[in-house]
Order: C-alpha cells, then structure tokens, then sequence
C-alpha cells in the first residue's frame, strides 16, 4: 500500500528556500510513496479554549481539524524548517502545539519523524532542528537519528529554477530519505 508523508514547511513566505528544498526532496521519494505539502499558515494560533470541552462559545477551527486528521492519515511526517532567532519559526511550533491536542487523540502519536533545517547561515538552522527534535520528544515519535540533515548557505543550494543544484547535497538527501523510509516502514501506524 502507498505510504502517505505529510510534509510540514517551517515557513511561510513565497520565496521559502525551506518549501523550494521540500519540494525537491517530495520528488526524490522511491517508488510506492506520496510525499505532499500540508500547509500551515491557515491555522489560528493555538488556543485551548477550542479544545476546552468546559469552553462551548469557542467551537475547534476547520483548519484544525483538517490539519490533524490529515496527519492522523499520514505514515509519516517530515519537517523542512528554517530558523527565526535561533529556535523554529512560529508557525511550524503552533502546527506543533495544534497537533498535540486534544490529548485523547494525539496527532502525532506514534507518527514516525524526519526533520530537515536549513539556514542562509552556516550553522544550517541547527538550534531549529535541535528545539523542534526537544519539542517532538513529548510525544511517542519514532524520529530518525543519524545522519541530521542542516543545510548551511542554503540560498546557494538552489538554482534559478528552483531546484537543488549541488550534487552531493541532492546523494546526501537521498541517502536521508533512504533512513527516513526505513524507519517508516518499520514503524507502522495504526491510523484511525
Ligand atoms: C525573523 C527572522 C529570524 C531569523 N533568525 C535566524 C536565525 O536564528 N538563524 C539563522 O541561521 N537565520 C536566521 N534568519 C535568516 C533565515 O535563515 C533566512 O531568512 C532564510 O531564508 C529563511 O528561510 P526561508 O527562506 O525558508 O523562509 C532569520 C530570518 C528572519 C526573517
């Protein structure tokens, strides 16, 4: 059966080399999976009062509900983030935060992970990759390990036409997805 990958972008302006480096890495996935974008920027910040069963003037937004029952739907998650003052941009961490609730139905338990950062910097978003793996590790996650995928100088990585032009970073992507398609396939989720 076809995997499903939901594909969270940590940014939401046009240009994103964060959504230019999700879309070259969809099309690298093998044969037998369907890598897709699931867009955030729709999503109202995270109040509890919509989950709040005690709360009834505040009913749970669509795009709420849209978000998590397509990650409910997924095999698999993978973050392609940037980094805004050394953590994740907020829009990925209230994706996070929507996810994580309501707690008898957690959106990503058991929801195998993959994280991807990068920075215009050197450092590839390292603080990013790190706070968003601290955050993930609240939930039963399985998230792959070795190697950890920063991509420094990122805006260099990506040609006119939007795609990766660097050789050995599209083998070692590839080698990413590799990892991340074993650690899917070994991991199986009982979706709803
Ligand atoms: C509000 C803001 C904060 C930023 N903070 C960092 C940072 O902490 N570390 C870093 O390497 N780059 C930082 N940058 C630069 C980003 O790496 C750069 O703008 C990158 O292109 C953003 O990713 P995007 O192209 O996917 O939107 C920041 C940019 C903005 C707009």
């Amino acid at each position: 059966m076809t995997k499903k990958i939901s594909v969270l972008v940590g940014s939401l302006r046009r240009a994103s080399v964060a959504r230019k480096i999700a879309l070259n890495v969809i099309d690298m996935f093998p044969e037998g999976y369907e890598a897709e974008i699931v867009e955030i920027g729709d999503l109202p910040l995270y109040d509890f009062d919509y989950d709040d069963p005690a709360v009834t003037d505040k009913p749970t937004p669509e795009s709420y509900t849209r978000f998590r029952e397509q990650l409910k739907a997924s095999d698999g998650v993978l973050f392609v983030t940037s980094e805004n003052n050394r953590t994740i941009p907020a829009c990925l961490k209230n994706a996070v935060d929507i996810g994580s609730k309501p707690n008898a139905d957690v959106a990503w338990m058991n929801l195998p992970g993959g994280i991807i950062s990068h920075s215009i910097g050197r450092m590839g978003g390292y603080s990013a990759h790190k706070n968003l793996r601290l955050a993930l590790s609240y939930f039963a996650m399985p998230l792959t390990g070795q190697p950890e995928v920063f991509l420094g100088n990122s805006h260099d990585l990506i040609g006119e036409d939007g795609k990766l032009n660097n050789e050995s970073t599209i083998n070692f992507l590839k080698r990413y997805l590799d990892v991340f398609c074993k650690l899917v396939e070994d991991n199986p989720r009982d979706k709803a």
